[in-house]
């Protein structure tokens, strides 16, 4: 008898746990993805993935293991590889000003000098390397495609390092690349040198492509600067693709405030204020005109909203992380006579992406101020397509990329 209840309780024991388990599973793999994604299956086992590490990283975090940043870091490293050449293209790594760099010379003989790309990886400032599988494939080809050299920078990362220091490796590296001694050691072409990232990178790209228009020592002009799906202001985090975004692909509006704010600081008030929109005092209330989504964004991205000015903030956030009122974070904040000079410009958004928005606007102000501007939006885009492994939707936008660089840079 005893023998029987101690069986039943640990069939029911088992059931519980199976229960329990196909529940927790589902919770992780059920994400509502919109219908105009394609091969939604490979989109939803990578966010899996990516939401279990990330929720695991979180949790370690509260119990005091390591920054959920560092965790994340360790578990990513598993996809890095090494500096391999093959029949194609040349791989190397060295430093450019101290800041590691991998470069991919393409082997074809050329007669001619030619084209340069100087990219930035994304990875919300915390995440990512030049050496990560995606975007060593996306340099190679890159490098192959266009018959350019292609300079993938690293740059110190969250939480080891904050801003400004991500904008300073990268713009360190990036004037290192443009001596023309340097060029010329390359057989690179000076006139013809460009500027990408995606994401954080875009960010990274924009900032300094804006900084070099200040800068006097550098005789080398960019010919172009292409963003892709680029975080550009952190001023309003409820612009519409950040409130409809809570459910989007790879990068919800929680992560992105989150990185965010460990750009800035790990100090979790930023993060706090920032999730409430109320972290912009009220003497900067001026710099919102420049992400004012109800001024520069097209109808239809409007539609179903209502702008509201975000809620001031106190000013102690301000005085301690006066980043996120920088320029050099949030290159939607430059005013207009330096946007006026900007090079010709390639922009990529996303429909299903929180950072849709920002891409948006720069493109709206951008051509305010008289830049030419390729803009390309997918319909069914969402954050992490263009550098997605194996998916159409990264081929499509990356034959694009390819396409308008082949013709203008
Ligand atoms: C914390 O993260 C760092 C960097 O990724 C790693 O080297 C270290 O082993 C981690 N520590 C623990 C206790 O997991
Ligand atoms: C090298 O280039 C050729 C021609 O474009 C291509 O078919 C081949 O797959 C490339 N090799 C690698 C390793 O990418
Ligand atoms: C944003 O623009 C709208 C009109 O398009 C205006 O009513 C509002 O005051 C502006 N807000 C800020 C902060 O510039």
């Amino acid at each position: 008898m005893a023998a029987k209840v101690e069986r039943e309780e640990g069939n029911m024991g088992r059931t519980i746990f199976l229960l329990i388990s196909v529940v927790l599973v589902a919770y992780y793999v059920y994400i509502p993805l919109p219908d105009a994604i394609e091969e939604p299956w490979k989109v939803l086992l990578e966010n899996t993935f990516l939401k279990i590490g990330v929720d695991l990283a979180f949790l370690g975090e509260r119990l005091g293991i390591n920054h959920s940043m560092k965790t994340i870091q360790l578990l990513m490293r598993f996809q890095d590889v090494p500096p391999t050449s093959d029949e194609n293209v040349t791989v190397m790594e060295t430093t450019f000003n101290s800041v590691p760099v991998r470069i991919y010379i393409p082997k074809r003989k050329s007669t001619t000098l030619r084209r340069g790309l100087f990219y930035i990886h994304g990875g919300g400032w915390c995440l990512g390397s030049a050496a990560s599988f995606m975007y060593d494939t996306l340099s190679r080809r890159t490098a192959h495609k266009l018959d350019a050299v292609v300079v993938s920078t690293d740059y110190g990362l969250v939480p080891k390092y904050h801003f400004p220091r991500q904008f300073e490796d990268v713009y360190r590296s990036l004037r290192w690349f443009l001596q023309e001694d340097i060029l010329e050691k390359y057989g690179v072409d000076p006139r013809r040198v460009g500027v990408s990232g995606d994401s954080a990178g875009g960010n990274l790209a924009a900032a300094v492509t804006q900084q070099l228009l200040q800068d006097p020592d550098v005789k080398v002009k960019l010919k172009v600067q292409a963003l892709i799906y680029p975080a550009l202001q952190a001023l309003d985090t409820n612009v519409p693709s950040q409130q409809e975004g809570s459910h989007f692909p790879i990068l919800t509006r929680s992560l992105m405030v989150r990185f965010w704010s460990e750009y800035f600081t790990t100090d979790q008030g930023l993060e706090k204020a920032m999730l409430l929109n109320q972290h912009v005092p009220m003497e900067f209330s001026h710099l919102l005109q420049f992400v004012n989504w109800s001024s520069l964004l097209p109808e239809r991205y409007k539609k179903g909203h209502f702008y509201k000015n975000p809620t001031p903030g106190n000013s102690e956030l301000v005085q301690k992380y006066p980043g996120f009122i920088d320029v050099k974070a949030c290159p939607l904040l430059a005013n207009d006579n330096i946007l006026h000079h900007l090079p010709l410009t390639y922009i990529i958004t996303c429909q299903y992406d929180v950072l849709r928005d920002d891409g948006l606007m720069y493109v709206q102000r951008l051509q305010n101020a008289g830049v030419h501007v390729t803009h390309h939006h997918f319909e069914d885009g969402f954050h992490g397509a263009f550098s997605f492994p194996n998916l159409q939707i990264a081929n499509r936008m990356q034959n694009q990329y390819f396409s308008w660089l082949i013709k203008n840079l």
